[in-house]
């Protein structure tokens, strides 16, 4: 951290000394003002429900400004790595902060390939749920069992620990996401078939049977490789953070990235992709499109609670870079099936057109945001709806794990140990229980 010229002073109006705080510039965005001697100095705390105004962490690997709408990875516009680089390539950049040569990727993959497949014994673990448990409740359970798995990768202070278990996380991921898909249908669990693509392969363990040969289609393998892509990291969103704080405990990997999974799992979060279709389907069964504008209505109604799922973002109050990428796929993977006139899609483009014309959402800056097509698309391709957020999950864990290991090398790091304002009752006596 590069110390700032200026420093912070903070006075109070009761007379009590005001106290200088350092000011630390990064390599770009805001800086931030270090208020960790604050309390050893006034006794006092910060109040920041939410995390509005506070960095939790130094980190080098994600970088957003939501007013420009712009998400670079390691300094990389997602622009470029959505249409220049695949998944594994992402994965190597965010884990190890290059981006590979042909001998590095070919290298990287084969790692990756080498640890698809799950502990036998997994499937018997899975077979203790419901058929009809959500995807994101199984996933919870089947990454935090991996760590039962693997004893030979949880040791945290273990650099090698370290990076086999990022790999075998984003190795499994997708055999997990799709045996949890075939469980719920009743269908044989597909192996892995480490010739075909990340994406290729989680497509042929989702939708391929042992009675027929299973075709990879090149656009939906294209689309879920950006899908992946563009999910991949997000900087400290509410599912990262879990990871660290969880981890900063000292846990290991693999129950980090399952709290990770499981606060993904919120509608607020990484569950809107699943809860925009929800809407859309409700809204179809009142009527579809005539029924739009009664819709909006509610939804710009305070006292209703109902919001438009997929629209709006904590940090993107111009527009989500990735949802403009994804809008582009989206396109391409309905012309492809031939889906432009599946009036869900029809009715999701309505949706679309009047946000983005409409005085409420304009004033607010309120934008489509990436899930509002990435679940578009999962539909089309396929993806039951409840298991969407689990995709995003899978995409999601390099992010988790590349996010974890930084925080654990760096020098710095502490258990996480939020404060509070503490509003209950003060101090008073237990009564016996026949006076209270
Ligand atoms: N529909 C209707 N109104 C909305 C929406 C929405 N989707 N999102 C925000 N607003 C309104 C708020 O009510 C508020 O109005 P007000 O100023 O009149 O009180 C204003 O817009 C500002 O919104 P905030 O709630 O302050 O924004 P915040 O940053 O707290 O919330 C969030 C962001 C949680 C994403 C919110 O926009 C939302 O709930 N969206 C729907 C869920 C969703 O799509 N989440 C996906 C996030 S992206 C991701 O996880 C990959």
């Amino acid at each position: 951290m590069k110390l700032a010229d200026n420093k912070a002073t903070l006075s109070f109006s009761n007379g009590s000394p005001s106290v200088e705080m350092p000011v630390y510039q990064g390599s770009v965005g805001p800086d931030v003002v270090d208020i960790r001697k604050l309390y050893a100095q006034t006794g006092m705390f910060t109040y920041d429900p939410g995390f509005l105004s506070t960095a939790a962490c130094q980190s080098a690997i994600t970088y957003i400004d939501g007013d420009k709408g712009e998400l670079l990875y390691r300094g990389y516009p997602i622009e470029q790595l959505a249409t220049n680089c695949d998944f594994m390539e992402t994965c190597h950049l965010l884990l190890y902060g290059n981006l590979p040569n042909a001998a590095g990727k070919a290298e990287f993959t084969k790692r990756v390939s080498n640890h698809t497949m799950v502990n036998e014994q997994m499937q018997f673990f899975l077979r203790g749920f419901r058929r009809d448990a959500h995807p994101m409740a199984i996933m919870t359970g089947l990454v935090g069992a991996l760590s039962a798995f693997y004893h030979d990768s949880t040791d945290i202070n273990n650099p090698e620990h370290r990076d086999i278990s990022a790999i075998r996380l984003i190795a499994k991921m997708p055999t997990l996401v799709a045996m949890a898909y075939k469980y719920s249908v009743g269908q044989p669990f597909m192996y892995p078939k480490n010739h075909l693509s990340y994406a290729g392969n989680f497509m042929h363990m989702m939708f391929a049977t042992p009675c027929a040969e299973y075709v990879v289609n090149p656009v939906i393998e294209r689309a879920l490789d950006r899908i992946f892509v563009l999910h991949a990291d997000h900087e400290q969103n509410a599912s990262t953070s879990t990871v660290r704080l969880c981890g900063s405990s000292g846990t290991n990997p693999f129950a980090a990235i399952a709290a990770g999974v499981a606060c993904l799992w919120g509608p607020a979060h990484g569950g809107a992709n699943e809860a925009c279709l929800n809407m859309l389907e409700d809204i179809q069964k009142m009527g579809g499109i005539s029924k739009v504008g009664q819709f909006m209505e509610q939804v710009k109604d305070k006292n209703s609670g109902v919001k438009l799922m997929g629209f709006g973002h904590r940090v993107y109050k111009n527009y989500d870079p990735r949802a403009k990428l994804m809008q582009e796929t989206c396109k391409e993977v309905l012309a492809a099936l031939g889906l432009e006139n599946d009036p869900l899609f029809k009715l999701a483009m309505a949706l679309e057109k009047i946000a983005l014309e409409d005085e409420y959402f304009v004033s607010r800056k309120l934008y489509p945001n990436v899930d509002f097509y990435s679940g578009i698309v999962q539909r089309a391709i396929g993806i039951p709806v409840g298991l969407f957020t689990a995709v995003f999950a899978l995409a999601r864990t390099v992010g988790w794990i590349a996010q974890l290991n930084e925080m654990i090398g760096d020098p710095e790091y502490k258990i996480g140990r939020p404060r509070q304002l503490f509003t209950g009752s003060v101090r008073r006596d237990v009564l016996p229980i026949a006076k209270r």
